[in-house]
């Protein structure tokens, strides 16, 4: 196993953008964006000038989404551990939605693109919440591609909550404990609405999921790439999307 991750660890680097197949597209693409502050080091610039890039991705990312037909893109963008940065760097980072979503709000209305939120959002700064509330305000009609930024995330903690709102109705007398199943469970996470990525993308040449969608990975195909986030694009997606395509998923079964 460790063989096969190295093996496509190695290939999706330089080679050429791979044809992708519409029969076979994942419903479902994930993606933890890793590596801006490496891409800034390497310049001389800042970590920050490394976020800046990386949203321009952000956008290429889900025009490429879109394009292809993908239906989910669910992209990591600050998890619950990221708090332990330096102020200024966080700082930095809560203002980014505000400058993303000011500048590429008319394209994803446009494009019918529906943006959703998971993670704790009442944790943020309040002008952070507001863009986050202005932003679902408008796409919550749109019936296009769903976006979901996963903002102040971690997959333990959606488990937590999950677990606390069903104790919760247990006690409550509203829900019998023998009743909570796997698939009762799932509708208590912050995806609830949402099905399990196919495909989970890593840039940056980590290879950990970074207590990102812990439940939900359960069955997810891994694609990782030595190349960071404000580098990666449409051709490296591509690529994934293809590689995706030549697996089989056999959720343990044989075929
Ligand atoms: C990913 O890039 C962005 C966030 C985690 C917010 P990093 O900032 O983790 O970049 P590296 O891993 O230090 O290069
Ligand atoms: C994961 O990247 C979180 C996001 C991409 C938002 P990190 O850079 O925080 O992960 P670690 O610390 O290398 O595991
Ligand atoms: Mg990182």
């Amino acid at each position: 196993m460790f063989k096969a991750i190295r093996r496509r660890f190695s290939k999706s680097n330089d080679a050429p953008a791979k044809r992708i197949e519409q029969g076979n597209l994942p419903v479902h693409v994930a993606i933890i964006m890793d590596g801006n502050g490496r891409w800034a080091r390497r310049r001389g610039l800042p970590r920050i000038a490394g976020h800046h890039a990386g949203m321009h991705k952000v956008r290429d990312v889900i025009r490429a989404c879109d394009d292809i037909g993908i239906q989910c893109l669910t992209l990591y963008a600050f998890s619950t551990e990221n708090w332990k940065r330096p102020e200024s760097e966080v700082e930095y980072l809560m203002k980014l939605p505000e400058e993303f979503f000011r500048t590429e709000i008319d394209e994803l209305v446009s494009r019918g693109v529906r943006v959703n939120f998971i993670g704790d959002t009442s944790k943020l700064p309040s002008f952070t919440q507001e863009t986050v509330r202005r932003t679902l305000e408008k796409t919550v009609h749109n019936t296009g591609m769903q976006v979901t930024f996963a903002l102040n995330y971690g997959g333990r903690s959606d488990i937590v909550s999950a677990a606390q709102s069903i104790s919760g109705r247990v006690n409550a007398g509203e829900l019998n404990w023998s009743e909570v199943t796997e698939s009762v469970f799932s509708n208590y996470l912050s995806t609830a609405d949402t099905p399990d990525p196919d495909l989970m993308i890593r840039t940056s040449g980590e290879v950990r999921l970074s207590n990102f969608m812990l439940w939900q990975a359960a069955y997810s195909e891994f694609w990782f790439t030595d190349v960071l986030w404000p580098d990666f694009g449409r051709a490296q997606l591509e690529e994934a999307i293809a590689d995706y395509q030549r697996r089989k998923r056999r959720f343990g079964g044989l075929k």
